[in-house]
């Protein structure tokens, strides 16, 4: 038997990660990067140490039910832990960690892309030219909207809605708001030119491009629900690289079709990786595969930063980033 913690790692994860996983735990790797589904994660919580997860697995109650229980850590590969009933594994003892900072960075970036390409009608003008349909420059060619010194609205104004609000004001010259029930001391708001809203509807009725940054919770469930979205000014987009939970996604497509909003940038998704299909078939919304942390460095940062609450938890010292 290895001394090592046995640690179950659900996908595949970038080889300098998987390296060090293998040299310092007895790590069982996921080499075809096939889901585990249910009940595989209920077998890697009987038979290992600790689990290494990601978004792609439902942690609930009842796969933490698992019997008898092996894991006492659930190491998570994310910032964003709704995927895992935090309540569920405390009451089992379960310690879990994640994984911010890191990817602050790469997500405020696919959120500038986002805004960027829906506003300046990027995928449909790429989709135009393959398709053979370009014709040649024209001066009322393809006109999109000018993001340049408008106002864009934050929903949540944490780590990643801040470095959001740096590329905005600092690059684009926007003026930036934003609601948070939780807001940061006022020199944080002055430094990225940021105003806060109290009210979550005065802002929306005064941003050009809404931004959504809040966490998934029973709270902002469907957030941006019909009445929301009617706030929203007519020529507004909302651009969503948090959680598809925040969004009713039907209301979504209701808005989109009777033109209460101009347009979406969308990363994330209701039903991932299942997409609404009207979504699929509208030119002003731009859809992308939760793309928010996909670069090669972020990656490998999460996996060490994972790899590391791992190191620290069987080494008996506190977690660096205890979520529970
Ligand atoms: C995150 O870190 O929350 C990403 O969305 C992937 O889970």
């Amino acid at each position: 038997m290895s001394a090592k913690p046995t640690v179950v790692v659900t996908r595949r994860l970038p080889d300098a990660v998987e390296s060090e996983l293998s040299r310092d735990f007895d790590a069982k790797l996921n080499r075809d990067d096939t889901p585990l589904g249910a009940e595989g994660l209920k077998d890697a919580l009987t038979n290992a140490d600790a689990v290494l997860c990601t978004v792609t697995d439902k942690l609930t109650a009842e796969v933490l039910d698992a019997d008898p229980l092996r894991a006492r850590l659930l190491a998570n590969f994310g910032v964003g832990f709704n995927h895992i009933d935090v309540e569920a594994a405390k009451q089992r003892g379960l310690a879990v960690s994640n994984t911010p900072d890191v990817l602050t960075d790469a997500t405020a970036d696919i959120a500038m892309t986002l805004l960027l390409m829906i506003t300046r009608r990027t995928g449909e003008g790429e989709r135009h030219l393959r398709a053979g349909q370009w014709t040649g420059w024209r001066p009322t060619h393809m006109l999109g909207t000018q993001v340049s010194g408008k106002t864009l609205g934050l929903v949540g104004f944490g780590r990643i809605a801040r470095a959001v609000a740096q590329r905005a004001h600092g690059g684009f010259g926007m003026k930036i708001l934003y609601h948070d029930p939780f807001p940061p001391p006022p020199d944080v708001s002055k430094a990225l030119g940021a105003e806060s809203r109290d009210s979550l509807e005065a802002m929306l009725g005064e941003s050009d491009f809404v931004s959504l940054h809040c966490p998934a919770t029973t709270e902002t469930r469907h957030l941006m629900n019909a009445d929301r979205l009617g706030q929203m000014r007519p020529h507004a987009y909302l651009v969503n690289t948090a959680r598809g939970d925040v969004v009713d996604e039907a209301a979504l497509v209701d808005a989109l079709k009777a033109k209460k909003i101009a347009g979406a940038g969308l990363d994330v998704f209701e039903k991932e990786p299942q997409v609404t299909e009207a979504l699929k078939t509208m030119e002003q919304v731009v859809l992308l595969p939760h793309l928010g942390s996909a670069t090669t460095e972020t990656r490998v940062a999460m996996g060490m930063r994972a790899l590391e609450n791992l190191r620290l938890f069987f080494a008996g010292k506190p977690l660096r980033d205890k979520v529970a």
